[in-house]
């Protein structure tokens, strides 16, 4: 992979995209800030070579229309306070329009470092990766840098489209993000422990087919246990479960008991008949679960089991959450897998929006060998896929 350290960035502007799609509150705050500090080391030695930088992202998904929600306008307030160095925005609704850049070419004959531009996803260009688009961002630097670790399987302007007209470099995100994610698990030290978690079966599945032939240990939590225990012939009460997945779960179980990998599933649920935190959780073993119950996070038998069967592995991975750890009362399965890896001499991945959300939550944060800052991407690397950002720097 070309690297940013294999380019000379002496008195050279650099267009760096980085993933500061950072998770918003229903009011619009800023929940956490890991997209923006994981960026910091790029912007620095970008900094100290003597080259100055101006940054574009995407943030949530305003589908080609300027949303005032959705400007980066505070990330930049941040960022220059994690940087103590100002940080020029450029508030322009057209994203490169000629007002942005003329401020561009103040912005080269100033002392002024760095820069970030408005929202690239407020032009419908951006998601199509139109060339004009893409040629637009090109003309304001001469070098582009990809950090966007989070948005390197998205084929867009930005992300791939810019590389067709300036020397493409990865920065150190990416850099450690492959190496993370890709190399550990390619080949493994072994016992090789993969924990997967969240909603739905389907958006795994391609995941679980990889891992059979990779893993020694897959350990289910989240509500697509129940969409395997269900597959299982097991009673899950009121609990959410994908009907039409079904038989694909049970293809999956049968497949890996053809295979060489140990697949665990819970054995008690904590649960509920709402799905609320007012009401007290109870536990069940999972053979008794009331028809009107639904199972909301793993229960306490199964977090002993999980962290047996975590503690001797040499690379473990997490890729979902075991329950609905935003709701205190069903946030101790998520907390035991976290801990149990954090106390482990492993290689420890967490990979994923909600698991690497759950760590930072939880405290955990400082605790892994890695946690990526990206959630489809760091999906699609680990199923072996090659991201369109990352192919632009081979
Ligand atoms: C993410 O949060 O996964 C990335 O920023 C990509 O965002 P997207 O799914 O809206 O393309």
């Amino acid at each position: 992979m070309k690297s940013i350290r294999d380019a000379d960035l002496n008195g050279k502007t650099v267009l760096l995209r980085v993933d500061y799609n950072v998770p918003l509150s229903d009011e619009g705050e800023i929940e956490n800030n890991m997209r923006i500090i994981s960026t910091l080391p790029t912007i620095k030695y970008i900094l100290e070579h003597n080259a100055k930088v101006i940054l574009c992202s995407h943030l949530g998904r305003p589908k080609g229309t300027p949303q005032k929600k959705f400007s980066l306008a505070h990330v930049a307030e941040i960022l220059s306070a994690y940087l103590k160095e100002e940080v020029v925005f450029a508030d322009d609704d057209e994203v490169v329009s000629e007002k942005t850049k003329k401020l561009v070419e103040q912005f080269k004959a100033s002392d002024k470092k760095v820069m970030l531009l408005q929202n690239t996803r407020f032009r419908p260009e951006e998601e199509k990766n139109d060339p004009n688009f893409s040629k637009d961002l090109a003309s304001l630097a001469d070098i582009f840098v990809l950090d966007a670790f989070g948005a390197a399987h998205r084929s867009h302007s930005s992300t791939v489209g810019v590389a067709e007209f300036i020397p493409a470099y990865g920065g150190f995100l990416i850099e450690k993000e492959v190496k993370f994610l890709k190399e550990t698990t390619n080949d493994p030290k072994r016992p090789y422990t993969v924990i997967l978690g969240g909603s739905k079966v389907s958006d795994k599945i391609d995941l679980i087919k990889c891992l059979m032939c990779k893993a020694d240990k897959l350990i289910v939590g989240g509500a697509m246990a129940l969409t395997f225990l269900n597959a299982k012939g097991i009673n899950t009460g009121a609990s959410k479960v994908e009907k039409d997945k079904l038989g694909l779960a049970r293809d999956l179980i049968n497949s890996v008991a053809d295979k060489n990998v140990e697949l665990f599933l819970p054995v008690d649920i904590a649960g509920s008949t709402e799905f609320s935190d007012e009401i007290p959780k109870k536990i069940y073993d999972v053979e008794h679960i009331p028809s009107d119950v639904m199972g909301l996070d793993i229960g306490p038998k199964t977090c002993l089991m999980y962290s047996e069967a975590i503690k001797d592995s040499a690379t473990i991975v997490m890729n979902g959450p075991m329950g609905v750890f935003e709701m205190s009362q069903y946030a101790d399965g998520t907390k035991a897998v976290l801990q149990a890896m954090s106390e482990s001499e492993a290689v420890t991945v967490v990979g994923g929006g909600d698991s690497a959300a759950a760590a930072i939550k939880f405290g955990f944060n400082d605790k892994m060998s890695h946690i990526s800052t990206g959630g489809g991407a760091s999906l699609e690397l680990l199923e072996g896929k090659t991201l369109p950002g990352i192919a632009i720097l081979m």
